[in-house]
């Protein structure tokens, strides 16, 4: 790979502009050379904006331009996993967003072409690129290996989110050239009736399990205990147990003016708490309290040392770095193949399927 790594960009809609655009086109060590949008009079505009010199309609001209050294992607969900299959087949590394599939086998088609040509696949799981929940992750490691705080008892993680933009005022430009419905596959099992609330489940809740597995170091290690959810296939409660610990899942939605989840690791004696922000306030990490019980009765309030910072922004400077290094990815597909897992296990569970 160049020591500039030449990226394209699939897709320019709300999370290009917002988020990885601004982000990716900033960055040292990154130069976005090309935009494939399937909305031409959009795609002209967003070029414009970020100086992208090339402009493409389809995502296939643009994984076959020999100045296209990688492909960033986040596009419609049924979408963005084709076209990440598309560029691993072309042995293009490959940056995408959440969910990386709608189903097992869409993932393992995914993989199967990544490992064909050996082209990595990174999913941005942006949580696991936070600097507050990597320093609670630390903390976490360090009472699990020194058994100081006891066994962990419980993992509480409470999603219920709110408002997730936070008034993030990167300009956002739109026009009314239909947006592009793709078909999707959906899971076999599943009947058609639950499409829509399999698929707004799996939106949000991918990134807890992602999250929970990475923070208990869990790797394939995780399973569905219990579903007990409304008949909106949304709110309610889902126990899972992650590297042999018990998770309580708090799920549903709420009108609030920030972001409410949070997460709390119990340990026998004492326990570590994480807060995250409000999705899209940049340079905000989350928050992190550590209570540690008994002789030493103490409540500590640490602050990660890359105070002022983004987790979208770490996750594409890990992006580049990791092409530049080779180094792995932090949320690699295979990895990412099991949240999409987890999701038919909760919904299989809650349907009696
Ligand atoms: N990580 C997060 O916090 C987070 C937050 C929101 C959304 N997302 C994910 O990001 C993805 C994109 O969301 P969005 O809000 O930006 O969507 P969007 O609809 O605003 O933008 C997607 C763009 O992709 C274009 N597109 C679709 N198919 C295409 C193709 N084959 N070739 C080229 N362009 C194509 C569409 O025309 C559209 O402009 C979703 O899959 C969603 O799950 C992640």
């Amino acid at each position: 790979m160049s020591v500039v790594v030449r990226l394209g960009y699939v897709g320019a809609g709300f999370m290009a502009q917002k988020v990885h655009l601004p982000n990716f086109t900033n960055l040292a060590g990154c130069q976005v050379v090309a935009l494939a949008e399937a909305r031409p009079k959009l795609s002209e505009m967003v070029a414009k904006r970020f100086g992208i010199p090339k402009l493409y309609r389809h995502h296939s001209e643009l994984i076959a331009d020999p100045e296209v050294d990688a492909v960033a992607v986040s596009a419609h969900f049924a979408a963005q996993g084709e076209i990440a299959r598309d560029t691993l087949l072309a042995g293009k590394p490959v940056f995408m967003e959440k969910p990386m599939a709608v189903s097992v086998e869409q993932a393992e088609r995914i993989l199967e072409a990544s490992r064909k040509t050996g082209a990595p696949l990174m999913v941005a799981y942006m949580k696991r690129y936070d600097a507050g929940y990597e320093l609670a992750k630390e903390y976490v490691t360090k009472f699990r290996q020194s058994g100081e705080l006891g066994r962990i008892t419980l993992v509480r993680i409470h999603y219920f989110g709110g408002d997730w933009i936070c008034g993030l005022d990167t300009p956002f430009v739109s026009t009314d050239e239909p947006i592009p419905q793709p078909p999707f596959i959906k899971p076999a099992w599943l009947p058609d009736e639950h499409v829509q609330r399999y698929i707004g489940f799996m939106q949000q809740y991918v990134h807890a399990f992602n999250f929970i597995r990475w923070l208990l170091d869990a790797g394939d290690d995780a399973k569905v205990i219990l579903v007990d959810l409304d008949g909106d296939g949304y709110t309610g409660v889902v126990i899972l147990k992650v590297a042999g610990v018990r998770v309580i899942l708090e799920t549903g939605s709420l009108r609030h003016h920030r972001w409410d989840e949070h997460t709390q690791v119990y340990f026998e004696r004492g326990w570590v708490h994480m807060w995250s922000p409000p999705l899209l306030l940049r340079n905000q990490p989350a928050e992190v309290e550590v209570y540690i019980g008994g002789e030493r009765h103490e409540y500590l309030r640490p602050l990660p040392k890359d105070r002022w910072s983004w987790s979208y922004k770490r996750e594409a400077e890990h992006f580049i770095r990791c092409l530049q290094t080779g180094e792995p990815f932090r949320s690699p597909g295979e990895d990412a193949l099991i949240d999409v897992r987890l999701c038919e296990e909760v919904y299989r569970k809650w349907l009696g399927l």
